[in-house]
């Protein structure tokens, strides 16, 4: 399967991931809709992208504003959702709880409103790809709600993957990858992290968004895998 005028819808698309997907999706020929909840971001986006590419606003707290976009948008082959505010480590000593629930809302509750209105436009062939991460199996301190994300994301495709066939339904998992994410962070931190993290892994390095846009591409053009969650890490796991 390949990707020439699909139509392929990225929520989260303007920054990181998403966008190295939306570019990487567009170079094979893919017409690409990338979806944020700013009208800059989805401008800067476009500014940096080549090919048949369009940008819409979105914001998926609002479910009521979810299901009229999907419904309007009309048919597409593919889906990826990698929506995410910005990250930082939440250790268990002083989490405040509230602002905990709410690390659920874009990337969990999101996914879930999402895919629940998109999954009927997305035509026969066609997939759907979350995002995971790492922390899921290898959570180090202060990841507490990063692992517990991934996890409620890893589990929502297998049961996506069952309740939506034919459709197929995956995740990326990826591990610490060099992203606006990190942007709570200062400079010298990220750095910090990302040299740790480098030592860390097998493959000697932190990831790269074109690392993990690979993966989401993987996971659209093969024809029979379901329910996967596709690591892209370094090798963190094993190390
Ligand atoms: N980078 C990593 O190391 C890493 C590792 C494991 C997992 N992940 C996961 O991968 C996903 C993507 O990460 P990334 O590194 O690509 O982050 P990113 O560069 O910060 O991109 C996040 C995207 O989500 C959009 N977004 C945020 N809130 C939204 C909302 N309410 N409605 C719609 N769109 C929204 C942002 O655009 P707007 O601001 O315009 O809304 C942006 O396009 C995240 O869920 C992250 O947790 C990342």
């Amino acid at each position: 399967m390949n990707l020439q005028e699909a139509r392929v819808v990225i929520v989260g698309g303007s920054s990181g991931i998403g966008l190295a997907t939306a570019r990487a999706a567009a170079d094979q020929g893919a017409d690409v809709v990338i979806v944020s909840s700013r009208q800059g971001s989805i401008d800067r986006a476009l500014e940096q992208l080549d090919g048949n590419i369009t940008g819409r606003t979105l914001d998926v707290h609002d479910r009521r504003a979810v299901t009229t976009f999907f419904a309007e948008l009309g048919p597409c082959d593919h889906l990826a959702y990698t929506a995410g505010e910005p990250l930082t480590l939440t250790p268990l000593a002083g989490m405040d709880i509230d602002k905990a629930r709410e690390f659920f809302q874009v990337r969990f509750f999101g996914a879930l409103t999402v895919v629940s209105a998109a999954a009927a436009t997305i035509r026969t062939g066609g997939s759907v790809t979350l995002t995971s991460g790492s922390a899921r199996t290898r959570p180090g301190a202060g990841w507490s709600l990063g692992a517990s994300i991934s996890g409620a994301v890893t589990s929502l495709t297998k049961a996506l993957a069952v309740e939506l066939a034919p459709l197929r339904v995956n995740c990326v998992e990826p591990g610490i990858i060099r992203s606006p994410l990190w942007s709570g962070m200062s400079l010298d931190e990220q750095q910090q992290m990302f040299d740790q993290q480098a030592e860390a892994v097998p493959l000697g390095r932190v990831g790269e968004v074109d690392d993990v846009a690979r993966a989401f591409l993987y996971a659209m053009t093969q024809t029979f895998s379901s329910g996967a969650s596709i690591p892209v890490d370094g090798g963190a796991l094993l190390a």
